[in-house]
């Protein structure tokens, strides 16, 4: 089959782990007979300070026409934090509907966790986080700027229809696992939006009977992720708690480097979007020490929403298999720079497929 592929590397380590990616497709295109054009897009800090251009309706018809966008990372200290996250990240996510943000938590076996005794029996759950609402729709104001007397508003928009397509998504993907969903929320003091969520989840249940539906507080379930991965299966939540725990998650699975995200359009819209889910690392851009891993799993997961299930899962399997060799975090210690890990992978790819 056929796909045309949008790229955006973006900063810092983005370019990097995007490198990698590629190459493990390009050897999955190889093995599996796929056929992938891509094109790539100048975005990111540079870009942005070269021609003041964000997220913009002409680039927008543009990535229109791919299949996927597959995404790097963006964020540079030379420009003013939030200008390039909500200017080109989150435009994307809104404009383009990208209503589900969806980030596995699975510990691959063999990968180093800092949870003690965890094995990966107890830790494959899938967290959904509704990626277009809430605290991110950007409404707010500051009265009195500058002054002993400020005071900061920041809205939280939530929409029925808006937690009506995530919650539906959640539970059909409940139905194709272990059929248990937790609404993740801090119902009992964000009153209002708890109380939609909680509606939404309960009259959307009453159409999925076989779902064993619970619910956890935000912050109990920064307690209960670690310590006990294996009550959860599928979770669904909304914007600002979904990034926050989804960041927990992937310490639990072995670090930033590893974890992978899909930003989905469910309704053929637009293109769905798939990153790793870490940012630009300038901390360590340009050094070698990023692990690609997190970015080659997002690859998988967009060939897997493509329907390329076989590609996606020898991907999967290679990738899990180089893990195993890696310490968490990157640094020099990591014993293999991005350039190595993505070609252990290709190579694996191309002997055991
Ligand atoms: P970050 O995820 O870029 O880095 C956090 C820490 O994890 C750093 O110490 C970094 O070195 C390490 N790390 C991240 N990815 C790694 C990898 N693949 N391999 C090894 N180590 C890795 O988060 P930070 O530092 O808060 O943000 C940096 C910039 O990225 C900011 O401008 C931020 O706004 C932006 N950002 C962008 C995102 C995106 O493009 N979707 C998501 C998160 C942050
Ligand atoms: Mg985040």
């Amino acid at each position: 089959n056929s796909y045309s592929i949008a790229v955006i590397p973006g900063d810092g380590i983005g370019p990097d782990v995007m490198d990698g990616a590629l190459e493990v497709l390009a050897a999955t295109e190889d093995i599996f007979s796929l056929s992938i054009k891509y094109h790539h897009y100048k975005a990111g800090a540079k870009h942005y300070l070269a021609t003041g251009e964000l997220w913009n309706h002409d680039l927008a018809q543009q990535l229109r026409t791919h299949d996927a966008v597959l995404f790097g990372a963006m964020g540079d200290p030379s420009v003013e934090p939030g200008i390039l996250e909500r200017g080109f990240i989150l435009a994307m996510r809104q404009a383009f509907e990208q209503a589900v943000n969806l980030r596995p938590v699975k510990l691959y076996p063999g990968v180093a966790t800092p949870i003690a005794g965890l094995t990966p029996e107890r830790c494959d759950l899938v967290i959904v986080r509704e990626n277009t609402e809430g605290a991110y729709v950007g409404q707010g104001s500051t009265i009195h700027a500058n002054t002993p007397n400020t005071v900061a508003i920041q809205e939280s928009v939530n929409t029925r229809q808006g937690i009506e397509r995530v919650v539906e998504y959640s539970f059909k993907l409940a139905m194709n696992r272990r059929k248990k969903l937790t609404l993740c929320h801090k119902k009992n003091i964000l009153i209002e939006a708890g109380k939609l969520w909680q509606d939404v989840v309960n009259s959307v249940a009453t159409r999925y009977p076989e779902v064993n539906v619970d619910y956890v507080h935000v912050d109990a379930m920064c307690f209960h992720l670690p310590v006990a991965p294996e009550k959860f299966d599928v979770v669904v939540t909304d914007n600002l708690f979904g990034d926050i725990i989804t960041d927990l998650g992937a310490v639990i699975q072995g670090g930033l480097g590893v974890a992978a995200s899909g930003n989905l359009n469910l309704d053929g819209s637009a293109p769905s979007m798939f990153e790793a889910i870490h940012g630009s690392a300038p901390d360590i851009a340009g050094k070698g020490w990023a692990n690609p891993v997190g970015a080659i799993l997002s690859a998988a997961m967009m060939l897997a929403h493509l329907g390329e299930k076989a590609a996606a899962q020898a991907i999967e399997a290679a990738a899990v298999n180089v893990l195993k060799d890696l310490p968490a975090l990157a640094g020099p210690g990591m014993g293999m720079s991005t350039t190595e890990i993505a070609a252990v992978v290709s190579s694996q790819i191309r002997t055991d497929f």
